[in-house]
């Protein structure tokens, strides 16, 4: 990754070769995005009633706040309107609307210090979503919901692009996760014992990016760029949307990150070690 891509005119085509090559775009904030950021502000700040979403983990027991977010996550996740919202988003950034297939929309808290760092507000340490499954060409998209802060930020670790990283991810099984661990993230308040894959060698999380938007902007960047969040030392939980996409035909194709020199590929081989 060498650069950053700030409200560009490129193509879908052409931001997704450069997203395989590890680039990233940025968008301000725009009818159709700040659309999903006004709908995920309305559901959670309908949750939290009359405290601040972002502030709220310092009036609560830590078990209420899980069982808010409990309720409140799947309501968005699943929600028709998160659904139209995200497809009006995606035609109006320009992606071919009968090739892109989107995944529901995740809703992420990240706490404050250590008040909750596991299950539903899980503390992600440096991963590619590749090692969870995801295909070379998926498309990552992160949406801030609130204002955050560097210190509450998600961070990327670019030199990791073109560097294989030995990992956990012949341990993991996208289809047992689906049916055994996903739906009991609830039930991980103080530790989570559900096997992810990890690094398997030391990380040199320096040097790093972090991009710090404004609520309603959008940053996309591949699945296989090496990301994990940033230990929250704001103050502040940050709240925010993120999702996938994938374009049918460069899934057939194979087609996707060039990090790693054809990381798809190479899975089917090692899984393990890329
Ligand atoms: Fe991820």
């Amino acid at each position: 990754m060498n650069t950053i891509y700030l409200d560009s005119n490129d193509s879908d085509d052409l931001r997704r070769q450069r997203l395989y090559q590890g680039q990233v775009y940025v968008y301000s904030s725009r009818p159709s995005t700040r659309a999903l950021c006004d709908f995920a502000r309305e559901l959670t700040e309908e949750a939290f009633g009359s405290l601040n979403p972002c502030e709220a983990q310092h009036h609560l027991p830590v078990e209420k706040f899980v069982a808010i977010l409990a309720d409140l996550k799947p309501r968005f996740i699943h929600h028709p309107r998160s659904k139209v919202l995200i497809q009006a988003m995606l035609a109006d950034l320009g992606c071919d609307m009968e090739q892109t297939y989107f995944d529901v929309p995740r809703l992420r808290t990240a706490a404050d210090g250590d008040y909750l760092k596991s299950g539903l507000a899980y503390a992600f340490h440096p991963h590619r979503d590749t090692w969870y499954s995801a295909p070379a060409c998926q498309i990552n998209w992160w949406l801030p919901v609130y204002e955050f802060a560097s210190d509450s930020a998600m961070a990327l670790h670019p030199p990791y692009w073109d560097k294989p990283l030995k990992n956990g991810s012949r341990e993991y099984d996208y289809g047992r996760w689906n049916a055994e661990s996903r739906h009991q993230a609830a039930q991980h308040v103080k530790t989570d014992t559900r096997r992810q894959p990890r690094p398997e060698e030391p990380v040199q999380v320096d040097p790093q990016v972090r991009i710090v938007c404004p609520p309603g902007s959008v940053y996309l960047f591949s699945a296989a760029q090496l990301h994990s969040t940033v230990p929250n030392t704001s103050g502040k939980t940050r709240i925010s949307v993120d999702f996938r996409t994938v374009i049918r035909n460069d899934a057939a194709e194979v087609v996707g990150a060039a990090g790693e020199r054809g990381i798809g590929l190479c899975l089917k081989k090692s899984a393990g070690t890329r």
